[in-house]
């Protein structure tokens, strides 16, 4: 930039008024034409916090009759103000007494002066956005990033460098190449709309799997009169995994309650037409085949209600889980030889027999291998293979996976699993994996599921072996 500096010059007298001014002064104050300018009190047309700075420095100027160079903002005409360097000395009649003193002000142009304004509006806003905790990205009109504010770059690990200057869907990878995301930002400019509230899941490639809340609008600088489109994207994965735990477990509650009033009630209705088709089978003593596989099937099925109310009233007690101090490898080879595990399906068990004893509740935990053993065996209606594994990844865990080569998990089922009441199958209650989920937890431990579908899945338990039960 040109520092086309100017200069303006007064004269003030004795009184402290503007006796005299050129043209430069006129425009410095923001004055149209001199006589607007004579005759005013030259304190008054600076800023007041320096006014008093300068009367001392005019007082010492006529004092010592030397020059001084008083830093001040001047007050211009429309109430703005204006940097400059005043340079003050005592002007003196032929004889050499003081008449008053001259002032050379030094400012800067308009332009400068805007420039510089314009450089410190924008530093300050730089560093308000650099402080917010939330990445800020400024687009262009097409859609090309202007600036990005530190937290931008921190959570997305890239730099200035790399992202300046480019068209916001090329960036990382083409990460933010989302044709939905694409449509609402190119509107924004066009039709005035803004973006509020988008959620995108998406996988980053620095920082993984993470859920992108978006809000943009249109934004206008007087300053160089451009349109621009403000993004602000904040990472909620965190808190939406809360919530949807928050919303599991309530879920849970609601449901254990319902679940265990309606299987008290159940049972004693269950339990007399139980005892009913007893003594029908006991009463008849040739039965017709056909009422002997009526009585047979309501025996069945009737224990079939059974089973179904024992595992939510299971599932409804929320006792503690016992700390005994058991061999985890024995519990997982019980429950495979409880489970009906049919002849097209092979076991095979690769168990670690290093395992130490860990405190754990045997039942509990029975309960827990069960029903992935069950499930394993239920994905694989036409035979296949479960590898029941066992490993002590470090010293404080214990590992136990349970592969299966059954149909899989659909990928958007997979978030869905652990939901009380989620099954694809036509029999299923779908209690069998939250409740794993619940008791694999008051253990302190976690699970985790890997499928692809075809081919097959795998569950891991995750349980600590030295310390002591939550
Ligand atoms: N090993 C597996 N292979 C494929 N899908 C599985 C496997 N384990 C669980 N699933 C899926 O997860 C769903 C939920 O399992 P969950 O055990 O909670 O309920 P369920 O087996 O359907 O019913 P139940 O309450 O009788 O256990 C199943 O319906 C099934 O779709
Ligand atoms: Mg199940």
């Amino acid at each position: 930039m040109v520092r086309a500096a100017m200069e303006g010059i007064a004269l003030i007298g004795l009184d402290g008024n503007v006796t005299e001014a050129n043209e430069e002064a006129v425009q410095m104050f923001g004055f149209r034409s001199e006589d607007e300018l004579l005759g005013r009190n030259a304190l008054e047309l600076l800023a007041q916090r320096d006014r008093k700075r300068a009367m001392v420095d005019i007082q010492e100027a006529f004092q010592e009759g030397a020059v001084r160079y008083i830093e001040c903002s001047l007050t211009r005409a429309d109430g703005s103000e204006h940097p400059a360097e005043i340079r003050a000395s005592v002007k003196r009649d032929a004889s050499g007494n003081p008449v008053g003193f001259i002032g050379i002000i030094r400012g800067t142009t308009e332009r400068e002066w805007s420039a510089q304004a314009a450089q410190k509006a924008r530093e300050y806003a730089e560093s308000v956005l650099d402080t917010v905790r939330e990445s800020l990205v400024v687009l262009d009109a097409h859609q090309r990033v202007i600036s990005a504010n530190r937290f931008f770059y921190r959570t997305f690990q890239v730099t200035p460098e790399e992202t300046e200057g480019q068209l916001l869907y090329a960036l990382g990878n083409h990460q933010w190449d989302i044709p939905s995301l694409r449509e609402l930002l190119e509107e924004i400019l066009p039709k005035n709309t803004s973006i509020e509230g988008f959620e995108m899941e998406h996988y980053f490639p620095n920082i993984g799997r993470r859920t992108m809340m978006l809000n943009a609008r249109r934004i206008y600088t007087e300053m160089n009169r451009t349109e621009m489109v403000l993004l602000a994207i904040e990472d909620i994965s965190d808190r939406k995994a809360m919530q949807e735990e928050l919303v599991r477990k309530e879920k849970l509650a609601t449901l254990g309650q319902l679940a265990g009033g309606l299987g008290h009630e159940l049972r004693n209705p269950l339990a007399s037409i139980k005892s009913s088709a007893y003594l029908l089978n006991r009463l008849l003593e040739q039965p017709d085949p056909k009422v002997k596989r009526a009585l047979d099937a309501l025996d069945r099925e009737v224990l079939a209600c059974e089973r179904i109310i024992s595992s939510l009233l299971d599932f409804v007690r929320q006792r503690p889980p016992l700390q005994r101090r058991v061999d985890i490898n024995n519990i997982v080879r019980q429950a495979l030889s409880r489970a009906n595990i049919p002849q097209n399906v092979e076991v095979v068990s690769q168990l670690d027999e290093t395992l130490p004893a860990a405190n754990a509740d045997p039942d509990r935990l029975g309960t827990v291998f069960a029903n992935i053993i069950l499930n394993a065996v239920q994905a694989m209606p036409e035979g296949g293979r479960l590898i029941v594994k066992s490993e002590v990844p470090d010293p404080d865990w214990a590992a136990f996976s349970f592969a299966d080569t059954g149909v899989g998990i659909a990928a958007e089922n997979l978030p869905k699993l652990f939901e009380p009441l989620f099954t694809t199958k036509a029999r299923g209650i779908g209690l069998g994996l939250p409740m794993v989920k619940t008791l694999v937890e008051a253990h302190g431990g976690t699970i985790e599921i890997q499928s692809e579908v075809g081919k097959g899945s795998t569950f891991t338990v995750k349980l600590p072996i030295r310390r002591e039960v939550a």
